[in-house]
Parts: structure tokens; sequence; C-alpha cells
């Protein structure tokens, strides 16, 4: 079972795959095309940003930049239900799963059956194996409900049952919680100097277990700065002015284009990686008009958005 999960992602495909936290519906982080393929199934109506899950913190460390925070946190709670948002290694790997931005989430999972998946090298985009707004998954059969054409790894009930906290760290390298989770971390505004222990500040405790006194929780909006271009956007472009770069889709003339045989999927692979291209070219960006619908709705999500300054 659990090669068959393996020989599906290293094709591109994606699979349901159990955590100890909740059931992730898993994709090769490094493959736009998988992770395209994650967020046109869980119909969700915008690109969030996604969790990379990979074996151990040597593995965590190729791709991210762990401060000197960062890595305590690391070393103290991985395998576990802890994710760490730092600076990304590399601005291009996993244009998609890190919706632009040049910061990348990362876990390292303790479930034995995600761990030996993880351990074939894979980099795992993994968000909860639960379509947009359903209930998340905390059992095979909760996927299958969800997903009935996806392969599951049957991997028991989910021990913890609640996604991961999720952290980062200011410019000080002082922690910030940006989504709270089994893992309670304490005291997060009290710590400024280096001779402090933050891993030391923390507890794990169970859902409504031990809170931090101090706990300041940033929602991921107010952090998050998603990607925007330097240059203008002007959306639902029939075709270019003169001094335009054109991104088109479908069979058209055009500078890039997101998906010549007008695949959904193809263009929400390519929309970041192209989005950045283009705007390289310092000029105002047009972009053709996309289907609003599937995954189409992401992608005029994340368009509007960038229209507007
Ligand atoms: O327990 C879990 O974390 C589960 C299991 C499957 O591992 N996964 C999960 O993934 O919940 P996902 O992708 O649904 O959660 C992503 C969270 C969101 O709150 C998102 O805003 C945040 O991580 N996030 C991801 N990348 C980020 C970034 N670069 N900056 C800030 N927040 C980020
Ligand atoms: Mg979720």
């Amino acid at each position: 079972m659990i090669e068959k999960a393996i020989e599906l992602l290293k094709a591109g495909e994606i699979v349901a795959l159990p955590t100890e936290t909740v059931y992730g519906l898993a994709g090769d982080a490094g493959n736009d095309t998988a992770v395209a393929k994650i967020y046109a199934a869980k119909g969700r109506p915008s690109f969030n940003p996604l969790i990379v899950h990979v074996y151990d913190f040597a593995a965590a460390e190729k791709i991210g930049v762990f401060s000197k925070a960062a890595k305590k946190f690391a070393k103290k709670y991985w395998p576990g239900p802890l994710t760490i948002v730092v600076p990304k290694r590399d601005k291009k790997f996993a244009a998609l799963a890190t919706a632009g931005l040049d910061t990348i989430a990362i876990r390292v999972p303790a479930h034995p059956i995600m761990r030996e998946v993880l351990k074939s090298g894979l980099m795992l985009a993994a968000p909860s194996a639960n379509i947009s707004g359903k209930l998340t998954p905390t059992e095979a059969k909760h996927v299958a409900e969800n997903f009935p054409h996806i392969y599951i790894v049957e991997g028991g009930k989910c021990e913890v049952g609640l996604e991961s906290t999720v952290i980062t760290f200011d410019e000080h390298d002082n922690v910030i919680v940006l989504r709270e989770g089994v893992l309670q971390i304490e005291d997060v505004r009290g710590r400024s100097r280096a001779s402090h222990q933050p891993a030391e500040r923390c507890s794990i405790g169970g859902p409504g277990g031990p809170h931090g006194e101090h706990k300041k929780i940033i929602s991921p909006g107010q952090l998050l700065k998603h990607y925007a271009p330097k240059n203008p956007i002007r959306i639902n472009a029939d075709s270019p002015q003169p001094n335009e770069t054109f991104i088109g889709f479908g069979n058209m003339k055009c500078d890039f284009n997101l998906s010549e045989r007008g695949s959904l999927i193809e263009a929400a692979a390519n929309l970041f990686s192209m989005l950045h291209a283009a705007d390289a070219l310092n000029k105002p960006i047009a972009v053709a008009p996309i289907p609003n619908e599937e995954v189409g709705a992401a992608i005029n999500d994340r368009l509007t958005r960038s229209s507007h300054k």
C-alpha cells in the first residue's frame, strides 16, 4: 500500500495519507501540476499556501532557512504536530504550494505511514483531506466520503485529531503563532533576549489543554503577505495593449501561455511562475479571461486580488 502511494506520488498523482494530526491530501510539493490537483480536488476558492511535509530536519534545511530559534523549535518538536514558516531557500521551489510567497511552511510529521512515504525523499504538500468547508478527516472513511476516487492509505484513527500548530518568527527571532493547534506555544511575547530558551516555553496539551498566559495569535491573513506583482495587472483582457506583457490561456498569441490546451489544472500549475516571469519584464501585465469554474475560480481570485492595489 505504501509502495503504491509512493509510486503514484512520484508520478504526479495525489494520494490521501494519515498523519498524527489529520489525514492529508498529499502531492509532490515540487510538482506544481500535482499541487494544482490538490487545490482542484479540495474545491478551494483561493490558493492558500500549503504545508510541505518532509522526513527530517536535514530535509527541511534543504528547502528552508532556519533561524536560531526556528532550529530550536524544530529540534525539540519534530517529528510532531508543529509547522514552522521560514524563508524559502530557492524562490522558485514549490511556487504553487507556497502561493508565490518567498516563505514556506514546513512540518516533519510523526505518523509511521507518513514517515515511511517521506523516507523515499518525497516532499509533500498536504492540506487536510476534505472538500473545502467539510469536516476535517480523522479516519480513512471520512476521506473516502469526500474523495471516493482518490487512493487512500488506511492508517487508523488520527491520534491528535486537530491540525498542527503553525508558528513563524519576527525580525527579532521571537516566535509568533499563526495557527493554534494541539501543541501549545506559551508566552510568545516574553522572549526577547538570546539567553531565553523559547522551546522550553512550550508544552504539549490536548485540545483545550494548558494555554500560555500571553499567547498572541496572529491570524494568517494578518501576517501572510500574498505575492503581489510590482507591475499593474489588467484581467479579462481579450488582447494586450502595445506596452503590456500578455499572459494568455488557450490557443492564442501571447508572451506566456497558462495552458495552450485550455486546462485549468495546467493553468493553476503555471500561474505563479508565469506571474513572476512576466513581472520581471517590468511592464504592465494583461491576463486573458480564465473560465470561472473549478480551479479557475481560485486562479481568478488570485488575479483579482493582484489587480487591486
Ligand atoms: O496538521 C496539519 O497541519 C495538516 C496535516 C495534513 O499535516 N495539514 C494542514 O495543512 O492543515 P494546510 O495546508 O491546510 O494548512 C496550512 C496552514 C494555513 O493556516 C496557512 O495559512 C499556513 O499553514 N501557511 C502555509 N504557508 C504559509 C506561509 N508561507 N506563511 C504563513 N502561513 C502559512
Ligand atoms: Mg483544513
